[in-house]
Formats: structure tokens, C-alpha cells, sequence
């Protein structure tokens, strides 16, 4: 027997009744951001690497650990094989003529060597198979029929094939029609790009803005996403390799208000509103200024500084990062190191004029809306590309991924990605993480699966045809109907019945030709005898049970 196959570790199915739960959440965040006058946008799952190298930066975890990358369209360079080819033989003397392809992705070269007296018609290809040699060996038949065509008359003519060979050693063969097949050792292929799979969706947001020039119309672009994101993360509870977020972003250029805080305010505020009508409590907004990009720099210089006596006594991944980029030391999750980290400065004390102004408006705006929060001066978020404001929700009862959602102001991205300045805010929702915080709160019974209004049991085979006529006109007058199966039994059909759906109708002859059907409520136990016109209201109604 073969063996079986499995979803790739870090991901997983999600089946009913817990997709109901997904999709509920996803229909309760749309009706939330049309509210706050919010589009949807829908990037490619892949894009070019540098936009995540670029974007969220080379010495985040994200890009240096974490991303499902390949080269994409790694294809057979036949002009390197030529050119290999000509090295090899560079001490011979020939003279060569190029000549037309006999067919696609074959090179050919018509060559007169000093030393033999025939010409060799090679060819290059990426692979020798059956048809590709028939098809030479009728090219060089051809050539033979007319020899004064070259260059230097050459009585014979003789065809070589050169092929890749992975292996060293040039071995030789010769098919049955007389082609020379030689494999020369090397590797012949270029590839067209690096693509990655989206570790997160902003990188792809702000690219999709530059693209379609979205800047040009002047307004506040307003724009949210659902959707897969790929991240190779050790899999636990809460953190998955696909995984599902739920995230907006603001940007616009700085005429549209974009850098105002009360916009990072509007978000926050649409935020609390969301998880209090997902039926979420017990948040925590957790909240920070990184400050502009220069303050950025100059707590990096800090931190560079205060490091140095103390990184000895450090983790390996803060040893490497406290020079390459040390506010990332301020993410390491090593218990060892964080009373290390506490005595660090903080970035608060590193910030302009400006930037502390930008963080107390939106603070100020909060405290006004009623929307609660903590400082966190550590928290500097694992994203390069944040400026000011940073935040995240999080939740007790995540256990060790705890942040439900983060983001933040990324006023640079946009000229980090060659596009026109355009300053923006936003965040990203775990939705897997959303569902287990739900899934907690919510009790065993709604969770069980919802059931259909009724179940069809047709008596025998003969009537199953009748049946479905009966469901699709139940169906189309709006009724969630399960279909049963002429061929059971009629126990059977109840059990059936009873696991999916609140009421079984009974079809056989009798009910088909008189149009009164027998239906009996699950609940109440009554069976009850409802003509066919009526069946929809009857099946319907609740005083039915
Ligand atoms: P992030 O903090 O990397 O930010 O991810 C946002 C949220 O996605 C996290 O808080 C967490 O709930 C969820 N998440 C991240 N990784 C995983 C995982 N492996 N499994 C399950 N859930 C996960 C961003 O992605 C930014 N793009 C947010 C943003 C938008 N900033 C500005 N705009």
C-alpha cells in the first residue's frame, strides 16, 4: 500500500462547523471596514524577493530565517553551452557558420575543422531524446544532398549533438543514424527571478500603491486585505507556517493627512471596535514610538554603545544583531537576556521634537475615544520599515504567541521601494489566532455544527429523482435542505435526519401523488401531515417545533 500523504508541517485543514467561525469573523471585519470607509485590495500571494528584502529588511528574522523563496523559471542557457563548448575545443582550429535552428531550443553550428576533412554539423540542446535525433539526423541528411553550401566544400558531413552533463567527463555515443551525442560537464542554466512566498501583505500593499500610482489621485487611501501568509516558523499553538491575516493599511501622500496621528488614533479606535464586536475581551493595546528614521539611527547608535560592555554575556542571535541592527536585540525572547535588556536605554529618550508631539496627539486622541492602553517601550516591533507609532493587541489567553494583532506607522516605505513619499499606518490581524481566542471563549454548544431546517427522505431508488426536484424547490425559497438517499432503509434515514437537521420529510408514492407530506420535528417528536404548498412556511417557522 502507498503511503499516505499529509498536510506539510505548520499547515492544516480547517474544516466545518470551525470554518463557520472563520467565516463569520471575516464577514463581521468587512462590515466593520466598509464602516470606517475601508476597500478591499487583493495582492498576489507571490512577489519578488527584494520587495521583502527591501521592505521589511535583510536582518529581520522574517527575511533572514523565515521565507519560502525559489528561483523561479530556472531555465536551459543554451548560449552558455555553445560558449562552453567553443572553450573546449579552442585549441583546434575550425571555422564556423551559424546556421538556422532544425527545431525549438536547438542551437546549431555548422563547423569545418583543419584536422578532419568533414564538417560537423553541431547542434545544442538541453536533452537528447528519440524525435530530437530523428529530427537532426534529417538535417544532416539534407546537408549532405547539397555540401557546396558551406563556407569550405566539405565532403562529408557528419552530426554532433552537445548535451549538459551534471557529472564530469565528456563521455561520447553514437545513435544508430550516426549523430555524436557529447556531454559536456557544467551546469547551463540562468534563472529569470527570486520570488517568495508573502510573509506578510504591507511590503505587497505599498508596492501595489506605487504601481497603480494610487498617489495621483491625492486621497487617503484606505485599503484592507484577508488572506494566506507563509512564514517557516517552528509550528506550536498559535503559530502555523500558513497562516491567515486580517489587516489594513492607510497611506496616502502627505496632502492627504496620511502622517496625521489621528489617523494611527482612527485606526487603534477601529481596532477596539472590531474586537468588541467579535465578542473579544480582555485585550491589551500595547503601544510605542520608534520614532522618525533619524531617531531610529540615533537610538541604534545608542543602543550600539550601551551594548558593548554587556553583549558578551548575550545570546548568540543578540551577539550578531547588537551590531548589524541592535534595536532588533530589543525582540530576543531568551529569558537569560532580558534582565540585560531592562537596564538598556529606551527609545522614548531618543526621539525629536516632532516625533514625541506625533506620539502625545495620539495618545491624547485615545484617552478621548475611551480606548485603553499600556506604554511598552520595548516593544519596536520585527519589521524594519515602522516609524512612530508602534502597537499590538494582545491576549492573556494566547499563552506564548500572545500578540493577536501588530502594526504600525511606516512613513519611509514607500521611497524604501522606490515609489513617491507617502506616508501610512496599519496592521495585521492573526486570524488562526483570532479563532483559538474565540474558540476559548466561546461554550461546547456553539460551537457543535448548526443544523439544516430539514432533511428529504426518499422511500425507495424510484423516488430519488423526486426528491431532488423537492429539495431545489425548498432550496430556492431559501431553505437549508439535506438530501437524503432512496436506498436506505428508513431507520437508517432517520438517523441520519436526526445528526444534520431539525425535521425529516418522508417522500415515498402515496405523499407524491396526494402532494401532503409527512414531517416530523426532532425536538418536539410530532409528526405532522403539511401539504406541499405549505412546506416551506411550515419548515420554517419555529412554532412548527
Ligand atoms: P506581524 O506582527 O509580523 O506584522 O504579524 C501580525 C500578526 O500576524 C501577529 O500579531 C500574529 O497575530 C500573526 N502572525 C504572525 N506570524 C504568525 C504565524 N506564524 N502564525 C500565526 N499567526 C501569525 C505584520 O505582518 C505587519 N505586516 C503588520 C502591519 C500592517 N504593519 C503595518 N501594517
Amino acid at each position: 500500500m502507498s503511503q499516505t500523504l499529509k498536510a506539510v508541517r505548520g499547515t492544516r485543514d480547517l474544516l466545518p462547523p470551525e470554518t463557520a467561525l472563520w467565516n463569520r469573523i471575516e464577514a463581521t471585519a468587512r462590515d466593520v471596514f466598509a464602516r470606517y470607509n475601508f476597500g478591499e485590495i487583493r495582492t498576489p500571494i507571490f512577489e519578488e524577493t527584494a520587495l521583502f528584502a527591501r521592505g521589511v529588511g535583510e536582518e529581520t528574522d522574517i527575511v533572514s530565517k523565515e521565507m519560502y523563496t525559489w528561483e523561479d523559471g530556472e531555465r536551459f542557457d543554451r548560449q552558455a553551452l555553445v560558449d562552453a563548448w567553443r572553450r573546449a575545443h579552442a585549441k583546434e582550429s575550425f571555422e564556423e557558420e551559424e546556421w538556422a535552428s532544425p527545431g525549438e531550443g536547438v542551437a546549431k553550428l555548422a563547423c569545418t575543422f583543419d584536422e578532419k576533412d568533414f564538417t560537423e554539423i553541431v547542434f545544442f540542446s538541453a536533452r537528447a531524446d528519440g524525435p530530437l535525433l530523428k529530427v537532426l539526423a534529417e538535417d544532416v541528411l539534407k546537408a549532405e544532398a547539397t555540401p557546396r553550401q558551406f563556407n569550405r566544400y566539405a565532403k562529408t558531413i557528419k552530426g554532433r549533438l552537445v548535451i549538459p552533463s551534471p557529472v564530469p567527463g565528456n563521455p561520447e555515443s553514437t545513435t544508430e543514424d550516426g549523430i555524436v551525442v557529447e556531454q559536456l560537464h557544467g551546469s547551463f542554466h540562468k534563472s529569470s527571478q527570486s520570488l517568495t512566498l508573502r510573509p506578510e501583505n504591507t511590503a505587497g500593499v505599498v508596492r501595489a500603491y506605487i504601481e497603480n500610482k494610487l498617489g495621483e489621485t491625492g486621497q487617503l487611501q484606505k485599503l484592507y486585505y484577508i488572506g494566506p501568509q507563509f512564514r517557516r516558523e517552528r509550528p506550536q499553538k498559535g503559530r502555523y507556517r500558513q497562516f491567515s491575516q486580517i489587516g489594513a493599511e492607510v497611506i496616502g501622500p502627505p496632502s492627504s493627512g496620511s502622517e496625521s496621528p489621528l489617523r494611527d488614533a482612527e485606526i487603534l479606535e477601529m481596532l477596539a471596535t472590531l474586537l468588541d464586536e467579535l465578542g473579544i475581551t480582555g485585550w491589551t493595546l500595547e503601544l510605542n514610538s520608534v520614532g522618525s528614521a533619524a531617531d531610529r539611527a540615533h537610538y541604534n547608535e545608542t543602543l550600539r554603545a550601551a551594548l558593548v560592555p554587556v553583549v558578551s554575556q548575550m545570546c548568540a542571535d543578540c551577539q550578531r544583531r547588537a551590531v548589524a541592527n541592535p534595536l532588533r536585540v530589543l525582540d530576543c525572547k531568551v529569558p537569560a537576556d532580558q534582565s540585560i535588556i531592562d537596564t538598556l536605554p529606551v527609545i522614548a529618550d531618543s526621539l525629536d521634537v516632532a516625533s514625541r508631539a506625533h506620539f502625545a496627539a495620539v495618545t491624547a486622541a485615545l484617552d478621548a475615544a475611551g480606548v485603553p492602553y499600556t506604554l511598552n517601550h520595548r516593544l519596536v516591533r520585527g519589521l524594519d520599515y515602522y516609524t512612530r507609532t508602534t502597537f499590538e493587541f494582545t491576549h492573556g489567553g494566547l499563552g506564548a504567541q500572545n500578540a493577536l494583532l501588530g502594526g504600525g506607522r511606516y512613513d519611509g516605505l514607500s521611497e524604501m521601494l522606490g515609489g513617491p513619499r507617502a506616508p501610512g499606518i496599519g496592521f495585521a490581524i492573526g486570524e488562526d489566532r483570532l479563532v483559538l481566542t474565540l474558540l476559548a471563549a466561546l461554550d461546547q454548544n456553539s460551537a457543535t455544527p448548526q443544523k439544516a431546517e430539514a432533511f428529504i427522505a426518499p422511500l425507495g431508488e424510484s423516488l430519488n429523482a423526486a426528491a431532488l426536484g423537492l429539495a431545489r424547490e425548498l432550496r430556492h425559497q431559501g431553505l437549508w435542505i439535506e438530501l437524503g438517499e432512496g436506498s436506505f432503509r428508513l431507520k437508517k434515514s432517520f438517523e441520519a435526519a436526526d445528526k444534520t437537521a431539525r425535521h425529516i420529510v418522508i417522500l415515498g408514492e402515496d405523499e407524491l401523488k396526494s402532494g401532503i407530506l409527512t414531517v416530523k420535528n426532532f425536538s418536539t417528536g410530532i409528526q405532522t401531515k403539511v401539504p406541499r404548498s405549505e412546506l416551506a412556511v411550515f419548515l420554517s417557522t419555529p412554532a412548527s417545533e
